[in-house]
């Protein structure tokens, strides 16, 4: 499934791949018009702890948008009332000689 997430070959190989979706479907009080950009604060938010986290850690990790959201959406069974933000890779840094 990794690979689905990203077109970089660091994606295939790193031991974790996030993907950021938001569910339409629970933001039924938020205007329509204001939904996505919430859910692109809400994401920022949250891979923004993930760096903090990863750099409190010593790993490394990279926000991605250059993704292909319809792959994800279908790899993962996604529906119309869901919308693939981004995805986030989080690995171990690469060894420096
Ligand atoms: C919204 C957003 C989308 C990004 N999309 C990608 C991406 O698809 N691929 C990528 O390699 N970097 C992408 N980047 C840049 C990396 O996330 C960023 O260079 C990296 O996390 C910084 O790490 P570094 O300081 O260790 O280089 C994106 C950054 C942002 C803010």
């Amino acid at each position: 499934m990794r690979r689905v997430t990203g077109y970089q070959d660091f994606v295939d190989e790193a031991p974790l791949d996030l993907v950021f979706v938001a569910d339409h479907r629970k933001m039924a009080l938020v205007p329509v018009a204001q939904r996505e950009s919430f859910a692109s604060v809400a994401a920022g938010a949250i891979s923004q702890n993930l760096y903090l986290f990863a750099a409190s850690e010593g790993l490394a990790t990279v926000i991605r948008a250059w993704i292909d959201r319809e792959a994800i959406a279908e790899a993962l069974g996604l529906s119309h009332d869901h919308q693939v933000l981004l995805s986030q890779t989080i690995g171990y840094p690469k060894k420096t000689e």
